[in-house]
C-alpha cells in the first residue's frame, strides 16, 4: 500500500514511438514540472515511472511489456540491498503509462494483474496527469483518462526542451485519414490544427533561445489549416522568424503537396529540401485496400513534380510489405515504384496488424512472416544500392552543414553536421561547435553518410 504521508515528486520518463511523442514527453514535463515535480535520469531514483509509449507495430507494444517487468526487478533488486540501510529507504515506484498504447488498449492495460499499472493517460489528457498520479498515490486505487479530444493542441502549454540545434512544435495533432493499416487515428484521435499567430509566438521564443532549426509536427502535418492559414502560408510564416535557420516539417501524406506547397519549398531558402513522401505500396490495388487516395501513377507524378519543382530535393519514403492479400506481382510493383522514385532515404516496415483498424477487421494477416522478411530484404538491398549511388553522387561538391550534437558515443572522435537535405557529413574534431554553419568539401560516402572536410565557417 503507498504511503501518503509523504508525497512522493520525482519523475522518471522514458520515450517511444515517434517525433510527436518526444514533443509530447517535453509537455508532460512542462506540465508536471509547474506541478513542483523533479525529472530525474535515472530509473531507481524515481517515485514515479512513466512509459510514454507507442502503438504503431506490435513490436512497440511488446517492448512496453517487457520495460514494465524490467523496471518492478531491478527495484526489488535495489530494495533487497538497501534493506539494512534505512537512510537509502525507498518505495516500490509508481508506474504510469501514456502514449498511444494506452488509449489503444485502454482498461486491458489497467485489468492486466501482471503488470500492475497505477496509472494510464492518453495523448490528450496530459493537463489531467498531476490529479491521476495524485489519486493514485492518495487512494492505491489504479486511475485512468483516455478521452480523446477535438480541440486540445496544448497551446497553451510551453514545451521543456532538450537543449541543441532543433526544437520540434507541433502545429496539428491527431488524423483524420484512417489508412485501413494504421492505429493512430484510433489512439489521437480527429486532426486539429493551433493558430498561426500562437505558433509564430513560440517560434520566436525558439529562436531567442537559439535553436536554428525547428521542426513543424502533425500526423498529416501538410494537411493543416487553422481556419486562415494553409500549411504553406503557415511555412511561410515561420521562415520570417528572425534566427530560425532551417524549417523542417513531418509527416505529410502524398495527397497533400498542392503547386502552391511545393512552390514555398521551392522557393523559401530557410524550408529545407526534403521531402518525406510515405508510398506504403505501389500496387493500386494494395493501395485502395490501404485506403491511401492515390494510385501509382499519381505517385510517380508527384515525384516528377517534386524533382522538376526542387531539383535538389531529397526524397524519403515509408513502405509496408506483406499487407494482407499482397501478392508476389503485387510486391513487384512496389520494387519498381522504389527503383523508378530513387528515394535517398527509406523505412520499410513489415505489416503488423493493430487492433480495432479496419484492416484487422476485414483481412485476415495472410502474408506469412518469411514472406514479409523475404520482401524487407529485397527492398532494403535495392534502397541501400540507390542511397550509396545518390551518396557518392555527393564526393567533391562543397556543401553547407549545420553541426549537431553527437549523441552517439562511438562518434566521440567525429562531429556531425547534416545538410538542408538531411544528410548526414562526418566531420573530424575541429574548430566548429554544435550550432555553428559550415561549409564542407564531401570527400567520401557510405550508404548512410558521407565524410567531408571544413572548407571555411559561414556563421553560427
Ligand atoms: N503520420 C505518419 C505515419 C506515422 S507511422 C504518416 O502518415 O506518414 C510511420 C509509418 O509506420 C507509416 O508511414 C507506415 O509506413 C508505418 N506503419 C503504420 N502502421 C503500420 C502497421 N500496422 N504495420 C506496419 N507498419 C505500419
Ligand atoms: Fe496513420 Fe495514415 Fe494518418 Fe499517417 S496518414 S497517421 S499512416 S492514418
Ligand atoms: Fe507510435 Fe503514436 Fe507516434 S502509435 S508512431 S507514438 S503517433
Amino acid at each position: 500500500m503507498i504511503n501518503i504521508q509523504q508525497f512522493r515528486k520525482t519523475i522518471f520518463i522514458e520515450t517511444y514511438g515517434c517525433a510527436m511523442n518526444e514533443y509530447d514527453t517535453e509537455l508532460v514535463k512542462s506540465i508536471l514540472v509547474k506541478e513542483n515535480y523533479t525529472f530525474v535520469q535515472n530509473e531507481l531514483e524515481a517515485d514515479i515511472v512513466m512509459l510514454n509509449t507507442c502503438a504503431i507495430r506490435e513490436h512497440a507494444h511488446r517492448k512496453i511489456y517487457g520495460r514494465v517487468h524490467e523496471i518492478r526487478n531491478n527495484r526489488k533488486k535495489l530494495l533487497k540491498v538497501n534493506k539494512y540501510d534505512k537512510s537509502k529507504q525507498s518505495d516500490e515506484p509508481l508506474i504510469g503509462i501514456l502514449g498511444c498504447m494506452a488509449t489503444n488498449l485502454r482498461t486491458e492495460l489497467l485489468e492486466n494483474k501482471n503488470l500492475d499499472i497505477d496509472f494510464i493517460a492518453g495523448p490528450d489528457s496530459y493537463k489531467r496527469l498531476p490529479q491521476l498520479i495524485e489519486e493514485a498515490m492518495g487512494t492505491g486505487d489504479k486511475q485512468f483518462d483516455l478521452t480523446l479530444s477535438e480541440f486540445e493542441t496544448y497551446s497553451d502549454v510551453l514545451p521543456i526542451r532538450k537543449e541543441g540545434v532543433n526544437a520540434w512544435i507541433a502545429t496539428s495533432r491527431g488524423c483524420n485519414n484512417f489508412c485501413t493499416f494504421c492505429v493512430v487515428p484510433y489512439t489521437r484521435g480527429r486532426e486539429r490544427s493551433r493558430s498561426v499567430s500562437n505558433i509564430i509566438e513560440e517560434v520566436k521564443l525558439l529562436a531567442g533561445e537559439g535553436f536554428k532549426q525547428v521542426t513543424l509536427l502533425g500526423q498529416n502535418v501538410n494537411s493543416y489549416n487553422d481556419g486562415q492559414a494553409d500549411f504553406a502560408d503557415l511555412l511561410d510564416a515561420v521562415s520570417g522568424v528572425n534566427g530560425i535557420r532551417r524549417i523542417r516539417f513531418t509527416s505529410p501524406h502524398p495527397k497533400d503537396f498542392p503547386d502552391k506547397l511545393l512552390d514555398v519549398v521551392a522557393q523559401n531558402p530557410k524550408v529545407c529540401k526534403q521531402i518525406h513522401l510515405p508510398l506504403q505500396a505501389g500496387n493500386n490495388r494494395i493501395l485502395d485496400v490501404m485506403n491511401r487516395n492515390y494510385t501509382q501513377e499519381e505517385f510517380l507524378a508527384l515525384v516528377d513534380k517534386v524533382r522538376h519543382k526542387i531539383p535538389d530535393a531529397a526524397l524519403s519514403t515509408d513502405i509496408i510489405v506483406g499487407f494482407p492479400t499482397e501478392t508476389d506481382a503485387e510486391f513487384e510493383d512496389t520494387f519498381k515504384v522504389m527503383k523508378q522514385a530513387e528515394f535517398d532515404q527509406a523505412f520499410i516496415f513489415k505489416y503488423s496488424e493493430r487492433k480495432g483498424t479496419v484492416a484487422s477487421k476485414k483481412y485476415p494477416d495472410d502474408v506469412s512472416e518469411e514472406k514479409k522478411t523475404e520482401r524487407t530484404m529485397t527492398l532494403n538491398n535495392l534502397q541501400k544500392e540507390v542511397m550509396f549511388k545518390k551518396n557518392c553522387a555527393h564526393i567533391g561538391q562543397r556543401l553547407e552543414l549545420l553541426i549537431e550534437d553527437a549523441t552517439n558515443p562511438e562518434t566521440a572522435n567525429y562531429k556531425p553536421g547534416r545538410t538542408d537535405t538531411n544528410k548526414l557529413v562526418i566531420l573530424p574534431i575541429g574548430d566548429y561547435r554544435t550550432g555553428d554553419f559550415i561549409t564542407a568539401e564531401i570527400t567520401d560516402a557510405t550508404p548512410h553518410a558521407l565524410k567531408g572536410v571544413q572548407t571555411n565557417i559561414l556563421s553560427s
